[in-house]
Parts: C-alpha cells; structure tokens; sequence
C-alpha cells in the first residue's frame, strides 16, 4: 500500500512546451492553453488515415502501434456507412424508442455473462467509470476505492481523485488507496495471493481511517501500470476478498476490452471473474465517441430511485450504428483469433530480440495488447525511461507511432488495430531490432 509518485501519465512521450514551436504548435498551444496534451518532441501533423496506417501532412505514413481506439482499422468503411446512413435518417436522445439502439444493446448484452443485464450508454470512458463509481457507493453503503499504483480510470472529479497517475502535485485523497500493480517484482511468483493480500490489508487500512470500501476498480490488463495479463486466473482471490468485504468489483475494459487481448473479448474474461460492473469506451464505436457501464439490474434500480440518469448523448443512434458495425466486423473477420494469432507472433519474435539486447527487461502482454519493459544495461531492474523516450522518438524516425506506460513511464505499449497483418507485425518486429542493434 503506497502513496508513491508516479510519473503523471499525461507527460509521457509529451511535446514540452517550452520548445521551438511551429506555426500550427504554436496556433494549438495559444487555443488550448497549459491543456495542450501533444505527442513527441516535434508534433505531427495528422491528414488521414486508414487500417493500421495514419498519413501526415508531411507525405509520410505511420503504422500506428499506438492507438487501440480505432480497433478494426482507421477510417473503417463499415462505421463510416453506418455512422452516415443514421445520422442522414435520425438522431436524437434515448427518451424515444428508436430500435437500432436496442439492437446494439443486445449485441452488446450478447458478449457478457447473464446477470449482467443492464447497459448504460455514456460518450466516454470517464463517465461511465463515474457513474460506475456511483452505483458502487450507493450499493454498499461505503465510500473507499481500492486501485493500483499508476491506474487512470478518467478525467471527472470524481474519476481523477482514483487515478494516481493523474496526480501531478496532489497525493491520493483518504478514502482511496493504491496498492503495487501485479508484478512479480512486488509479488514474487505467487501473483494471485500477494495482490488478494494488498487488497486485504488495503480493506483494513480503509477500515481504519473510518472508512467502508464501495469497490476495487481494476483495468483488465492494469495498461497505465505497464500491461499485466499473466498468469492467467490472478485476479480471482483479490475479488472473493473484496465480496467478503461487502464490496464491489469494477472491471475497466476501456483499454483491454472488444477482443484485443486476443484470448476473450472482455480482459476479465482471462481472470474467470465476475464483474459486477463493468465500464466500456474507446475502441467501442471505432472513433465514433460511445462508452458505457454493464451491470446487474440491482444497482440502477437502487441508484435510480435517488438520482436517476440521464445522458444526453448517451446511447444515440448513431453511437449506436456505430457500435452494431464494429461488433459486426470484429465477428465477420475472426479480428479476436486475429489478436491471438498476431499478438502470439508478435510476442514471441519480440522476446526472441530482447533476449539479445540488455535494454529490454521483459516482453508481456495479452493479443494485440503488449508491454515491453526498458531498463538500464547494468540491471534488469533499473526502470530506463530517457531510453524509452528515445526509443519512442527512434521508432517515429521508422514511421511507427507508439507510447509508453508504467510507474516511471519506461514500459512500450503496444495496441495495434486487431485487422494487423503479418507484414505489418514485421514491420514493427524489424524497427525495433534494428533501433536496439544502434543503441
Ligand atoms: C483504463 C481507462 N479507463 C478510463 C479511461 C477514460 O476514458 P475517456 O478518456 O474516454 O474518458 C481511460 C482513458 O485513457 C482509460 O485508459
């Protein structure tokens, strides 16, 4: 249990703004002020993009490794003719009965264990962690959060206060508490016991302050603390010690969810767990802004007779075209086998390099859904994230978009669009064996 600095996730790989700007920096930065988030020491400018590729204004064209937003490719055809067909027809709010929006809900529905049966449509992941957060204290009666180390769960008042690596000057306020994230350099081997104990005694901590815990609200594959998804199962003890505890399990799939980590469509999925709630977002409608909270009908029932809600956005039409396209296509091409099959390869060429190279810590991750560690050549265990910006600047000189994540900012992570071929995954394969060979 810690109140340990991270690096706020927000600064990785970002421009600094006391550099030389060009005209259009210099023309974003005047327009959004110090809430300027801009990638890499020397901006790109974006024009369009297609499958896994993004083309800048500059001619060149880029295979994004980074974003996991437009899942089944940038630009995708499908979304684009549903998105254009709706919105040219009708769009309006959910307090008319309009079908294809209930069509998507039970398509959505379809992909998740039975008892969770009710689906709230949001416009971002941020909203939906909030109201998941809601319906969570209203349930239990409590007000504690149980997160890990370098979560981000969003951008609401309420989101921000359980995200640690959102926090740039300000510590973790009393009623959250962050616990190290499933490493087996906090945990040894025994991931699965350790991280239930971290739970316990983060319960107990709780307890203590005078505080009764409302949820443990976990990411999947815990990408801001550096990609976790092994072994398999972990997660299990941690979520019979939080029901013991009378409180709730929130799975955030806004990072691993809709097939990318290859071996289930949904990341809790891979810990045979049972969420009971889980919140939705960025690669739900491709690009087209949608998110939402699943959960059992108790909740809302509970939280409703209070409050209500109601999103004006929320479950529209179109978000909803959208989101039946992308089911459709992640069905129609098998894009979750893709994941495995790619992720499979992928990993394995990539561990196959880093066994030669002392840069490299380790090679983890799930599907199309991977971290790779960087560290210092004299010890394993020294976290690198100079070289890792380095890195990140090398493989953009290669024409391939990636980020960083982690407590120190010094893990890769790699998220592909789930249509990625093999010449794109060796692409990426031949970039960074030749950016560790010149290191
Ligand atoms: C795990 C996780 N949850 C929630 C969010 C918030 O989603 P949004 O940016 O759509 O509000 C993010 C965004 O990066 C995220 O990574």
């Amino acid at each position: 249990m810690t109140n340990k600095t991270v690096r706020p996730i927000l600064e990785m790989n970002a421009f600094d703004k006391q550099s030389p700007q060009t005209e259009n920096v210099a023309r974003r930065i005047a327009n959004t002020g110090a809430s300027s988030v801009l990638f890499y020491r020397e901006p790109i400018e974006m024009v369009s993009a297609e499958g896994v590729w993004m083309t800048a204004k500059d001619g060149t064209r880029y295979l994004d490794f980074y974003n996991n937003v437009p899942c089944i490719g940038h630009s995708h055809p499908a979304v684009t003719a549903a998105v254009n067909k709706q919105i040219a027809t009708l769009n309006t709010n959910t307090r008319y009965i309009v079908p294809i929006v209930d069509d998507y809900l039970e398509a959505l529905k379809a992909t998740f264990p039975k008892e969770l049966s009710n689906v709230v449509l949001t416009c971002s992941g941020s909203e939906a962690n909030d109201l998941a957060m809601r319906l969570a204290c209203k349930h239990t009666n409590g007000t504690g959060f149980i997160v890990t180390e370098s979560a981000y769960h969003g951008n609401t008042s309420l989101v921000t206060q359980v995200s640690p690596s959102a926090l740039k000057n300000t510590s973790l306020p009393e009623h959250v508490i962050a616990i190290p994230p499933p490493a087996k350099k906090y945990y040894g081997d025994n991931i699965e016991q350790g991280f239930a104990d971290q739970v316990q005694l983060a319960i107990e901590e709780l307890k203590q302050r005078g505080i009764k815990v409302a949820a443990l609200l976990f990411d999947s594959i815990f990408s801001s603390d550096g990609v976790f998804s092994e072994p398999e199962g972990f997660l299990s003890k941690a979520i019979e010690v939080i029901h013991q505890a009378g409180g709730l399990y929130i799975a955030d799939e806004v990072q691993p969810g809709f097939a990318r980590t290859g071996t289930s469509f949904w990341g809790f999925q891979n810990h045979n767990a049972s969420p009971d709630i889980v919140t939705l977002g960025k690669p739900m409608g491709n690009g087209f802004p949608m998110a939402g909270v699943v959960t059992k009908p108790e909740y809302l029932d509970s939280f409703c007779a209070d409050v209500g809600y109601f999103n004006t956005f929320g479950g529209n039409p179109v978000a909803a075209a959208a989101g039946l396209a992308v089911l459709k296509e992640i069905k129609d091409k098998n894009l979750q086998e893709n994941a495995r099959l790619m992720g499979d390869y992928l990993k394995a060429q990539l561990q196959s390099i880093a066994e030669q190279s002392d840069h490299i810590a380790e090679v983890r991750g799930s599907g199309l859904f991977l971290g790779i560690d960087i560290c210092h050549p004299d010890s394993a265990d020294k976290p690198d994230p100079e070289f890792t910006v380095n890195m990140i600047d090398q493989f953009r000189e290669e024409h391939i978009l990636i980020g960083a994540a982690g407590p120190d900012g010094s893990t890769l992570k790699l998220r592909p669009a789930l249509c990625l071929t093999k010449t794109e995954a060796d692409c990426f394969i031949d970039a960074f064996a030749k950016i560790l060979k010149a290191s």
